[in-house]
């Protein structure tokens, strides 16, 4: 057990202390491990935690692709079982992701094996998709977020479409005769996962709208055509019976303009919230468009995961802090689950893109990543529902050493504080709450880690 500080705080009219503290670091000596005992100590860093609670947090987790589902179908039974545990269950080794996303047909992450595929892939148009089906891809798919779902009843699940059936586009653009049979394309899949048990609880129409590359797994989308979409697809997902809600864009942060017009042009409530990626742009313009748009909420739903080339200790935690101490209410990495072969994107794909567990198909292995101990150090804590709780005193120099932190209240009334020591040293930070009188936690943080601290 921890060292138990006590404080008097005559605001909160009850003592607080440390309740525990869980650490992972870069050199992975420690994966949610412990924190080692700590020595008071003269504090060299101070950290306020504000109790004022902001946007209310819907979790944490990862993207499903084709390459995630065909890695685990090529690992044994018991590995399969540790794998799902681990990721969504709430055991000793479980970090409970909850806020999880999937690939709708076809991305850049399916595996050549698999071919160009969609729900319903022809030489000649079918408009009244008389070919839909899910297929072999589609229905391993959801065997796997089945699975998912059985384990956590607990997860907000986004779909993601990144291109429809080749013969609904014309120079990589819906052709617009076909908006109908688009929008009867994701309604069908609403249909056929929700006949398997499975709900989903938000699409976006078009992932990455803007970038138009390969056309088996992205298409152009302009704002206009999005906006006329929306309003289609939210009154065919309202006469189908669902109510899986619409997230508009999903994409980069740098073209605000594009979601804020969607926003703007389609009937009240059409869409929930904005998708936002990690690729340009930063994330100050959620702030903004937060303000703009109070009753939109704000997703960080993509940020890559690349630790076999490159890939910082500290991307995962900066992409969760970052865009949620700008208003968001979860961060999603892509993906879940990759090949340390690094051979399961399609041609023009990411094929550096790794996972929360890295699978070896040569001998059926694989191992949970330093990123899946990262993430585990918010989805094992922060509870679905939790709000933000804001804090001063992080600071980065220019050699990229330095603190960053985010604090979260949860429903049953927990604080908690995850801090990055980006120093190559012991940080001795003192610690308080805002508006609280006398005294303060001094923790010393170990050097390279995510530190996850609850109060009581
Ligand atoms: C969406 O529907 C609303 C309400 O009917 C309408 O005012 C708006 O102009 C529509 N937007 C587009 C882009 O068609
Ligand atoms: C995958 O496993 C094989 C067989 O054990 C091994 O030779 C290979 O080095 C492993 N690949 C990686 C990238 O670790």
């Amino acid at each position: 057990m921890h060292t138990l500080v006590l404080l008097v705080l005559p605001a909160l009219s009850r003592a607080l202390s440390v309740k525990s503290c869980t650490q992972t670091s870069e050199d992975r000596s420690s994966l949610l491990a412990t924190c080692p005992r700590t020595e008071d100590a003269e504090s060299t860093w101070s950290l306020t935690l504000d109790l004022e609670p902001q946007q209310s947090i819907d979790g944490f987790g990862a993207s499903w692709t084709d390459a995630t589902t065909l890695l685990f179908d090529g690992l044994s039974e018991s590995s399969t079982d540790d794998i799902m545990a681990g990721l969504f269950g709430d055991g000793e080794g479980g970090i409970k992701l909850e806020l999880m996303r999937m690939t709708v047909g076809q991305s850049d992450l399916t595996p050549i094996s698999d071919g160009r595929w969609s729900f319903d892939e022809s030489v000649l148009p079918d408009p009244s998709l008389k070919k839909f089906r899910l297929g072999k891809v589609g229905d391993r798919m959801l065997k796997w977020v089945a699975a998912m779902l059985e384990i956590s009843g607990d997860i907000t699940l986004l779909g993601s479409i990144w291109s429809p059936p080749g013969w609904m586009k014309q120079n990589n653009n819906l052709r617009w005769e076909y908006r109908g049979s688009y929008v009867n394309y994701i309604v069908s899949f609403l249909q056929a996962y929700s006949s398997a048990g499975v709900k989903l609880d938000a699409i976006t129409l078009q992932n990455e709208p803007l970038h138009s590359a390969a056309p088996a797994w992205t298409m152009h989308m302009d704002e206009s055509y999005a906006a006329i979409l929306t309003n289609l697809t939210a009154d065919a997902i309202q006469s189908g019976g669902f109510d899986t809600k619409l997230w508009a864009y999903d994409h980069n942060t740098d073209h605000p303009e594009y979601p804020q017009y969607v926003v703007d042009n389609v009937k009240d409530g059409a869409v929930d919230a904005v998708a936002w990626h990690c690729y340009g742009g930063g994330f100050s313009p959620l702030r903004d468009f937060g303000a703009k748009n109070p009753g939109i909420k704000q997703y960080m739903t993509e940020c890559w995961l690349h630790e076999l080339t490159g890939g910082g200790f500290f991307d995962l935690p900066q992409f969760i802090m970052r865009p949620v101490q700008n208003g968001a209410s979860g961060a999603m990495a892509w993906t879940l689950a990759g090949s340390v072969d690094l051979d399961v994107s399609y041609p023009g794909g990411c094929d550096q893109c790794t996972g929360l567990i890295q699978v070896n198909r040569t001998d059926a292995t694989y191992e949970f990543s330093r990123d899946f101990y990262a993430m585990g150090q918010f989805s094992k804590f922060v509870k679905k529902g939790a709000k933000f709780l804001g804090t001063t005193g992080d600071h980065i120099y220019d050699d990229n050493t330095g603190v960053e932190s985010a604090g979260f209240i949860n429903p049953d009334g927990e604080i908690l504080v995850i801090i990055m020591n980006k120093f190559n040293d012991d940080l001795k930070i003192d610690f308080q709450l805002q508006g609280a009188e006398g005294g303060s936690v001094v923790h010393v943080l170990k050097p390279r880690t995510v530190t996850t601290l609850t109060l009581k």
